[in-house]
C-alpha cells in the first residue's frame, strides 16, 4: 500500500522525507513523489515512476530541494496506472494546495462530478487529485485549513491518511486520517508524520497514534491535534522501545532471511514475556477464567498468513480446550450475516493491525455485542485500539512483505491462548499443562536446529527452482502448515502452487499431477502420517516428484522420495513452529535463485489497508 512521510522543522526536509520513504518501501509501490515548501514561498513538486531510487537520483538525495517543510509519498496504484502523472503529490490548479494520500476515496466519482460542475478540471486518473481539489474547494469557501479538512471528512467516503501543504501556511503540515494508518512523532525543533513508525524512528521515539477523523497540525513547535469541530484535543504519546537498527538489514542479504533467523529469539521473547512461574499469564488481556468458562465458541479471523495461524490454532484449541473453533477469512466474514449469540470470543489476528478487511470484520462483530480479542504486532494500530482486549506479539518490526517472524510469534501466542482457555475450562490436567509449557520453552532451541539445516534446503531449492507447479499436502496441523508453505512459495518465487488437505487430493486435484510435478508432503502428526504417505504414493504413481518434511521419529516415509527434510520431535501441537521454518527457507532460496525481489515481491504490499 502507499506510504506517506512528512517533516517540518529546522533541517532540510527532502533528505529526511526520502530517507523515511525508503523505510516504507516494504509496503510496495510503483512510483514516488515529494513536495517541499521552498525558500521563496513556492511549493516544489518532483515525481517519478518506478523505484524510489529514481526520485532519489532526480533530487540528488533531496539536496536539490531546499525548504524545511515537506511531504512525500510512495504509490501503490489503485486508481490509474503507475505513471509520473498519477504519482503523488497532487495539487490544485494554482499549486497552492498540495497533498499526499494513502487509502481509497470510494465516492471519488460523484465528488469529481460535483467539482467539475463547479469549474474544476483534472489532470490525472486518481482519487487523490479529487481529494486535493475537494480540500481546495472547502479552503476557498472557509479560508481555514482545519475547516477545509473537517468538511473533506464530512464528504469523502472511504479510507485516507491525507497530508496537505497550504502555501498560505508555510512551514506547516495539516493531516487527517480515517482507516489508513498515520503516526506522528516529535522532537525538539521538528515534527514528523508517517504511515508507519520505522520511517521516523531514526529521528524520534515519541510517537502519537492518530485516531480516526482527527486532524493534526504540524509545525516546528510540535504537533497539535483537533477533532472535526476544530476543538483542540489532548493526546498521549507512546515511547517506542525498539530501536531503528531493529528495522535495518544489519548485514543480512535480505530482510526476509534476517527475519527467518530472528524467529527463535522472537518466540523466546514472547514466551518469556507471557509465561510467569510456569503458567501462561495473560492477565494483560483481561479475559477472566469465569469469562472463558462462559463462552460457547471461538471465531478466529484474519487475512493471508494471519488466517493461516488461525487454521493451526483451530486444531490446537479444539483439541486442548474442547471448545468449538471456527476460522474465517476476514474478507468473507465481514460480508456474511453470521449467526452470533454474544457468547463467542472473536479473535482477530493481524501483524499490522491495519488490514482493512480484518478491521471491518472486527467492527462488524462488535456491532453484535460480541467480545473481541486482537492478536496484533504493531503497537497502537487500529485493530489493537478498537478491540476489547489486545494480545501483543513480541515480533518487533517486520519489514519483508512475506511474513515469517510475525507468523511465528502469532503461532506461539495462540498456543498460550489455547493453554489459558484449556486451563480455565478445566480441560487439561496439571501434569499435561506442565508438560506442554516445558515443550514450549524448548521450541526456540529446536527452531535453531531447523535453521542449521538450511544448506540442504538451499540445495534442493536449486534442483527444483524451474518447476512450474508445486503441491503441498498434509493432514491436520500439517495441512495448516501446507497452506502457509504454499503461500510463501507463491508470494516470492512466483511459482504456481497449491496446498491441499491430503485426503481431498483425489477428489479432483490429483488430475493436475503430471510427470515431474513436485508434491511436498508434511508429516509431523504421527497418527496421520501413514495416511498422507498413501496419498503421496498415489501421486508418485502418476509421475510426481515427491519430497517430505517429517518429524525425526516419523518412520513411515514413501519410497523413492527425492528429498527428506527432518525437524526435531516436539509435542505435535507445536510442530507447525518448526515445520514452517524449512518451508520459509525453501521459498526464500527459490526466490533468490530466480532473481526475484525477495523483500518486495511484485504486486504485493505488506499492509493491505484497502479492500
Ligand atoms: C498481506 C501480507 C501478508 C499478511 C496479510 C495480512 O497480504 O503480505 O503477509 O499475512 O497481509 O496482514 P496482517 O497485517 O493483517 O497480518
Amino acid at each position: 500500500m502507499c506510504g506517506i512521510v512528512g517533516y517540518t522543522g529546522g533541517r532540510q526536509a527532502a533528505p529526511i522525507i526520502l530517507d523515511g520513504l525508503g523505510k516504507l518501501e516494504y509496503r510496495g509501490y510503483d512510483s514516488a513523489g515529494i513536495a517541499v515548501s521552498g525558500a521563496r514561498g513556492q511549493i516544489d513538486i518532483v515525481k517519478a515512476k518506478g523505484k524510489l531510487k529514481v526520485l532519489d537520483t532526480l533530487t540528488e538525495g533531496g539536496k536539490r530541494l531546499d525548504g524545511l517543510c515537506g511531504i512525500g509519498h510512495t504509490r501503490w496504484a489503485t486508481h490509474g496506472e503507475p505513471s509520473e502523472n498519477n504519482a503523488h503529490p497532487h495539487c490544485n490548479t494554482e499549486k497552492t494546495i498540495v497533498a499526499v494520500h494513502n487509502g481509497i476515496i470510494e465516492n471519488y466519482s460523484p465528488l469529481k462530478e460535483k467539482l467539475v460542475r463547479r469549474g474544476y478540471t483534472f489532470y490525472s486518473d486518481t482519487d487523490t487529485e479529487v481529494a486535493t481539489k475537494l480540500v481546495d474547494y472547502y479552503y476557498k469557501k472557509h479560508g481555514d485549513p482545519l475547516k477545509a479538512l473537517s468538511e473533506f471528512a464530512l464528504h469523502a467516503r472511504g479510507s485516507y491518511a491525507l497530508a496537505v501543504l497550504f502555501k498560505d501556511y508555510a512551514g506547516e503540515i495539516f493531516a487527517i486520517r480515517k482507516d489508513s494508518p498515520m503516526v506522528v512523532g516529535y522532537t525538539d525543533g521538528g515534527a514528523y508524520l508517517a504511515s508507519d513508525v520505522p520511517a521516523i524512528l531514526k529521528y524520534t521515539r515519541n510517537i502519537y497514534y492518530t485516531d480516526n477523523q482527527e486532524i493534526v497540525r504540524l509545525s516546528q513547535d510540535g504537533a497539535v491535534f483537533y477533532n472535526l469541530d476544530g476543538e483542540q484535543i489532548e493526546k498521549e504519546y507512546t515511547v517506542i522501545s525498539w530501536n531503528a537498527e531493529a528495522a535495518e538489514k544489519g548485514g543480512w542479504e535480505h530482510f526476509m532471511l534476517k527475519e527467518i533467523h530472528e524467529q527463535p529469539e522472537v518466540v523466546s521473547n514472547t514466551l518469556n514475556y507471557y509465561i510467569q512461574d510456569g503458567r501462561a499469564d495473560l492477565s494483560e488481556l483481561n479475559l477472566s477464567d469465569e469469562y472463558l468458562r462462559g463462552i460457547d465458541s471461538i471465531i478466529i479471523t484474519g487475512c493471508g498468513s494471519a488466517y493461516h495461524v488461525g487454521v493451526v490454532a483451530q486444531y490446537i484449541i479444539e483439541d486442548l480446550a474442547r471448545i468449538p473453533v471456527r476460522v474465517e477469512i476476514a474478507s468473507e466474514f465481514r460480508y456474511r450475516n453470521p449467526v452470533l449469540t454474544g457468547r463467542e470470543l472473536v479473535v482477530v489476528i493481524s501483524q499490522s493491525g491495519e488490514t482493512a478487511d480484518s478491521l471491518a470484520a472486527l467492527r462488524g462483530v462488535k456491532e453484535h455485542g460480541v467480545k473481541t480479542l486482537a492478536l496484533v504486532n504493531v503497537l497502537g494500530s487500529s485493530i489493537a485500539r478498537e478491540a476489547d482486549s489486545v494480545f501483543y506479539t513480541k515480533a518487533g518490526p517486520e519489514i519483508s512483505v512475506a511474513t515469517t517472524k510475525a507468523y511465528s510469534a502469532q503461532l506461539v501466542s495462540m498456543y498460550l491462548l489455547a493453554l489459558k482457555i484449556a486451563e480455565a475450562r478445566g480441560a487439561i490436567d496439571g501434569v499435561y499443562y506442565n508438560k506442554l509449557t516445558s515443550e514450549l520453552s524448548a521450541l526456540p532451541g529446536k527452531m535453531k536446529e531447523v535453521l542449521e539445516n538450511k544448506s540442504a534446503v538451499q540445495k534442493f531449492a536449486s534442483e527444483i527452482m524451474d518447476r512450474g507447479d508445486v503441491f503441498f499436502i498434509g493432514r491436520g496441523i500439517d495441512y495448516a502448515v501446507s497452506i502457509e508453505s504454499s503461500l510463501k512459495l507463491k508470494e516470492i518465487s512466483y511459482i504456481h502452487s497449491e496446498a491441499y488437505a491430503a485426503g481431498e487430493l483425489k477428489h479432483g486435484t490429483i488430475s493436475l499431477i503430471e510427470e515431474g510435478t513436485l508434491v511436498f508432503g508434511i508429516l509431523t502428526q504421527k497418527a496421520l502420517a501413514e495416511k498422507t504417505v498413501s496419498n503421496l504414493v498415489e501421486t508418485q504413481s502418476r509421475g510426481a516428484y515427491t519430497a517430505v518434511l517429517a518429524s525425526e521419529s516419523v518412520q513411515c516415509l514413501p519410497k523413492d522420495c527425492k528429498a527428506v527434510f527432518r525437524i526435531p520431535d516436539c509435542d505435535e501441537h507445536f510442530s507447525a513452529s518448526l515445520a514452517v521454518i524449512t518451508m520459509q527457507l525453501f521459498a526464500y532460496y527459490i526466490s533468490v535463485l530466480r532473481g526475484n525481489d525477495v523483500d518486495k515481491p511484485r504486486n504485493l504490499a505488506k499492509s493491505v489497508t484497502v479492500e
